[in-house]
């Protein structure tokens, strides 16, 4: 048995103003694809899955279950978020209870760009062997630059399956100098922020290092399936909040008990304008577009990334210009300074 969890929550201030806090980038087709993000998840996994469950917070249910076609009853409906650490663990405890503790659960981030599904479905296949051997498995990817977004991966020799290596360390979000030394020594691979592991393996571990957080998630899950969840849940808001990076990959790194499949999937967390812009190429114009198909207007402003809503937009003279409209808001940056939106956005009040 195979079952995917997908998280989706977070508001992603960094893609504002396409993604607001009642409308984050997951529900969007941010890259003119024709299905949103988190649909585009849903498809790629499609082939490999037993079942698929989202976990995500009130405001988004309704959307979520429209998007995917799928009842509000079979989401994982948070209260509050806490991180990505109480929401994987709920559904790998609900796996459990469900279906036993050696189906293997895969968490699969609901907001990714990945290019090539077949080089995905089949990293997801050896991670999977991989897991049936009791190892908690990630995904890796070569890195680009000293980003301090995210996990760091120090990969060490093959295991029994096929393409799949040990892990040495993991380390989460690195300060930058660590960051560049890491790249610089060619050892490490980003965390493409999938695990993949039995059910009762990821929960055991979490129980070691976590035990409250584990017994909290396994009670909640045992009553989940019956006619007081909503009670269950009432014990949600005193759960520790974490991430799974922290909780699980490092200090289980440390004990050998993670691996990693290297793979080259198209894979971008478009975390920003500035990553965005390579997945918006449009080969008739050559301009980073997305959006409307409204007529836009590049001139001497090389690198620039636009998304029309329902005018024209014409840019001229500014290379790696980044210009948004997305029908209540206009916003104007560059590439290079669209990395700290955040913290000018943050400022802002009502739905961001
Ligand atoms: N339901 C729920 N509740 N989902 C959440 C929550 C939460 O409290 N917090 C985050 N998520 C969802 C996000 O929507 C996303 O789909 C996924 O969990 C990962 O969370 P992020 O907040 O985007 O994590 P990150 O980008 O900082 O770091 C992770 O991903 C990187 C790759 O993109 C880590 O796994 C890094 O190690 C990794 O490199
Ligand atoms: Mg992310």
């Amino acid at each position: 048995t195979f079952v995917a969890i997908v998280p989706a929550g977070g508001a992603g201030t960094r893609l504002w103003p396409l993604s607001r806090r009642s409308h984050p980038k997951f529900l969007i087709d941010m890259t003119g694809a024709g299905r949103t993000l988190i649909q585009a998840t849903a498809d790629r996994l499609e082939p490999l899955v037993d079942d698929l469950i989202v976990v995500t917070g009130s405001a988004h249910a309704e959307a979520v279950a429209e998007q995917l076609g799928i009842d509000r009853e079979d989401l994982v409906i948070e209260p509050s978020p806490r991180g990505t650490m109480p929401a994987i663990g709920l559904v790998a405890a609900i796996v459990e209870q469900r279906y036993g503790a050696d189906a293997v659960v895969g968490s699969f981030a609901a907001d990714h760009v990945i290019t090539d599904a077949a080089a995905f479905q089949g990293a997801v296949r050896r991670a999977i062997d991989a897991a049936q051997e009791g190892l908690v498995v990630t995904v890796g990817i070569t890195p680009t630059g000293p980003d301090t977004g995210f996990g760091y991966i120090r990969q060490g020799t093959e295991t029994s399956v096929d393409g799949v290596f040990g892990v040495e360390e993991f380390l989460e979000k690195p300060d930058l100098a660590t960051a560049a030394a890491y790249v610089e020594s060619g050892e490490y691979t980003w965390n493409a922020g999938m695990f993949i592991a039995k059910a009762g393996v990821l929960l055991d571990a979490l129980a070691r290092y976590k035990p409250d957080l584990a017994a909290g998630l396994r009670s909640i899950a045992a009553r989940w399936d019956g006619p007081d969840r909503g009670e269950a849940m009432s014990a949600w808001d005193s759960l520790e909040i974490s991430v799974i990076d922290r909780a699980i990959a490092e200090p289980l790194a440390a004990e050998g008990g993670v691996a990693t499949v290297p793979v080259s999937m198209g894979w971008s967390d478009i975390g920003g304008y500035d990553s965005l812009a390579a997945h918006l190429v449009d080969p008739e114009s050559g301009i980073s577009r997305g959006g409307a198909r409204q007529s836009v207007m590049v001139s001497e402003s090389e690198g620039s990334v636009v998304y029309a809503h329902d005018r024209p937009i014409v840019i001229h003279g500014i290379p790696g210009a980044v210009v948004v409209d997305s029908g209540d808001v206009i916003l104007v940056t560059t590439r290079e300074a669209s990395s700290g939106l955040s913290g000018v956005v943050t400022g802002l009040t009502g739905d961001l």
